[in-house]
């Protein structure tokens, strides 16, 4: 006896669905870079900004995953949650937010509010 594949109406429902969720992963990513996060916290601004209120959360939330202990990208910059490293790597982690080139795609840009926090956090001469 022959095997024949007969197609059901199953089989199509599962094939269709599979393909939809393929569309909407791929535009979901395209939104993401599109719209910049805000990370803010209320109450913070260019003149109140520090290492503890901002740049602290800003570095755990965004960067560490990849720049942390064990990170993928570790050796570039390594994020070891002080003060002090903050203040080492500073000036590149700002330009590099400014700029766009981190944190990588598909994570969203930031905010110009962000950025304009991070330049007034280095303008200020690094405030803990
Ligand atoms: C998904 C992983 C990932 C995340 C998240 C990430 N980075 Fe990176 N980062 C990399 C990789 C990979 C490199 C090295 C490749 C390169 O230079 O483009 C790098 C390189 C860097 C460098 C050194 C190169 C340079 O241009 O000076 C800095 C500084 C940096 N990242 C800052 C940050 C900051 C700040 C954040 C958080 C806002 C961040 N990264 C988030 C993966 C990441």
């Amino acid at each position: 006896m022959r095997y024949m594949y007969k197609p059901t109406i199953i089989t199509c429902i599962v094939t269709c669905f599979v393909c939809a969720c393929f569309f909407f992963a791929c535009s979901k990513k395209a939104d993401q870079v599109s719209s910049p996060a805000n990370f803010v916290p209320p109450g913070i601004t260019t003149d109140n900004v520090t290492y503890t209120n901002y740049v602290s959360i800003i570095l755990k939330n965004n960067c560490s995953t990849c720049h942390g202990l064990d990170g993928s990208a570790a050796h570039y910059w390594y994020n070891n949650a002080t003060y002090d490293n903050a203040v080492l790597n500073g000036r590149r982690i700002m330009e590099t937010i400014v700029e766009n080139s981190m944190p990588p795609v598909p994570r969203k840009p930031f905010s110009e509010d962000d950025k304009a926090l991070l330049i007034a956090w280095i303008d200020r001469g690094s405030p803990e």
